[in-house]
């Protein structure tokens, strides 16, 4: 059965999508079976993934999965033990279909469940498919956030040293103790990734090590500092890239202590 595991922080640009896009390869690369979900409507990780305009997925994306309550038909093969279920701006649409009943198709489809766990019973079709299934959110507390959480066993926190990312962690916390509380998947922060890092500020290193303090048991040892080929794997991607060895090589060593702590050794 797949482990779930959720990037999050309601905070722009911090590393949410480009962590999903590399923790999703570097699990295929190991020889797990992966399915990617993007879950923001800004559709970073789909075009990361997919290497095309996450547009091109209009009517075919998790959007419909989930007024269908079925992920198969959606899923998008990648490579060998990577497959995507992409996003695209449509997925903005999402609360307003929960509320009223009706898409942006204007097709009435009426979901009666809790509006929080529509991801979670959908993903109930493919769990024995795979290993982990990863999922990249939105930088908002919306109803695609807490369905990814209450969809997930562990939530990766990311951490980009500003004043207003420390502000956002500790609600964010409170919203995964949320999900523990009213999903079914006991969901629980398995880790804060220190993230976008620059080694040259000496406020970064005082954030960084505020939240240390603060969650002594939740922060990964590896920091991610900022490094252009990181940047440019959005351009790049994956494949054919001449720089991604560079791109991975911070995330070798937290993928290596995350998979430590999820697979309890
Ligand atoms: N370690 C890094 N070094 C350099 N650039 C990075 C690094 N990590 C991410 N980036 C770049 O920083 C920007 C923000 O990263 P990303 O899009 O992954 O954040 P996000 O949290 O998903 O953003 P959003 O909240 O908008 O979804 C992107 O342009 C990305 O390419
Ligand atoms: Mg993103």
């Amino acid at each position: 059965m797949a482990l779930t595991i959720t990037m999050g922080i309601q905070k722009g640009g911090c590393g949410k999508s480009t962590t999903t896009g590399i923790l999703s390869y570097l699990l295929k690369e190991d020889g797990y079976r992966v399915l990617a979900i993007d879950m923001d409507s800004q559709g970073n990780l789909t075009e990361l993934l997919s290497e095309q305009p996450s547009n091109e997925f209009i009517e075919r994306s998790v959007l419909e999965a989930l007024q269908q309550n079925d992920i198969k038909p959606y899923i998008v093969p990648i490579s060998e033990n990577l497959d995507l279920v992409p996003a695209n701006n449509f997925l903005a649409t999402l609360p307003r279909w929960i509320y009223t009943g009706k898409t942006y198709l204007g097709e009435s489809i009426q979901y009666n469940g809790n509006p929080s766990l529509i991801l979670d019973s959908a993903l109930d079709q493919v769990r024995d498919k795979y290993d982990y299934i990863i999922i990249d959110t939105p930088p908002s507390l919306s109803e695609q956030t807490t369905n990814a959480l209450c969809a997930s066993e562990y939530v990766v926190v990311l951490f980009e040293s500003s004043n207003w990312c420390y502000s956002a962690l500790p609600n964010f916390m409170d919203s995964v103790d949320s999900a523990n509380r009213f999903g079914n998947r006991d969901t629980k922060v398995v880790g804060i990734l220190r993230t976008l890092n620059d080694a040259r500020r000496s406020d970064a290193k005082a954030f960084n090590e505020m939240v240390a303090e603060d969650y002594p048991n939740h922060v990964f040892k590896t920091v991610i500092t900022r490094k252009a080929p990181v940047g440019r794997l959005s351009l790049y991607g994956f494949n054919q890239n001449s720089e991604l060895k560079q791109a991975l090589e911070l995330y070798r060593s937290f993928y290596k202590e995350l998979i430590d702590r999820v697979e309890g050794k």
